[in-house]
């Protein structure tokens, strides 16, 4: 795989959107709502760079399809535990690509009645979008290639590398398994 964005610049990033964010919501208590399992790393380092009162929330919604791809309609797994009738919700999604998931949230959301609804994703793929899905805050825009690490995953795997990581095609060279390689001990 090939590191994309490393770690003290996500840091860095973070931090900064949290300083923009405190100045949208200052005198308010936002509730961050982070769509699992994808966002939890970044809903969790996002959060506590936030000096403002705040409440956090978590769902889960999922499609068929596992590895790169995801098809079939989208359903709620996991509810909203809180109501969020005139809350100011933001939504914190790990990546927006084809924009499905947040044209959805954005569909469903509303109908409980919060103040108010952004989105705040930090990557975006904007060449992949197909729904209609603007995040008011964003990260990072990232090429069309499948990443991983930060809390996003290949078939479940790689949430826990610290980096944003673009995996390789099967054809390409691969870099970190050659390093495995040459390892001689145990795990
Ligand atoms: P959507 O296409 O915008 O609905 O993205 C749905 C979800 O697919 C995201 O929240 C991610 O969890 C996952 N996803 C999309 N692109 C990638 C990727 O490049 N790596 C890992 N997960 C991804």
């Amino acid at each position: 795989m090939d590191v994309l964005i490393q770690e003290a610049e996500i840091r860095q990033r973070v931090a900064q959107m949290a300083r923009r964010i405190e100045a949208d919501y200052r005198g308010r208590e936002p509730h961050f709502v982070g769509v699992l399992k994808g966002a939890a790393i970044f809903h969790a380092d996002l959060v506590r760079e936030l000096t403002l009162p705040l409440t956090i929330d978590f769902l889960s919604v999922s499609s068929y399809g596992s590895g790169t791809a995801s098809v079939g309609p989208l359903t709620l797994d996991k509810d909203l535990e809180d109501d969020i009738k005139g809350k100011d919700v933001v939504l914190v999604e790990d990546i927006v690509d084809t924009g499905r998931t947040a044209s959805f949230l954005f569909r469903w959301l509303p109908k409980r009645k919060p103040a108010s609804l952004r989105l705040c994703a930090l990557l975006s793929k904007p060449s992949r979008r197909e729904f209609p899905a603007s995040p008011d805050y964003v990260g990072f825009d990232v090429p069309d290639r499948f990443v991983v690490g930060y809390g996003l995953d290949y078939n479940q795997m790689y949430r826990n590398l610290p980096y944003i990581a673009a995996l390789r095609s099967p054809n390409e060279e691969p870099s970190i398994a050659h390093s495995e390689h040459t390892a001689t001990s145990e795990p």
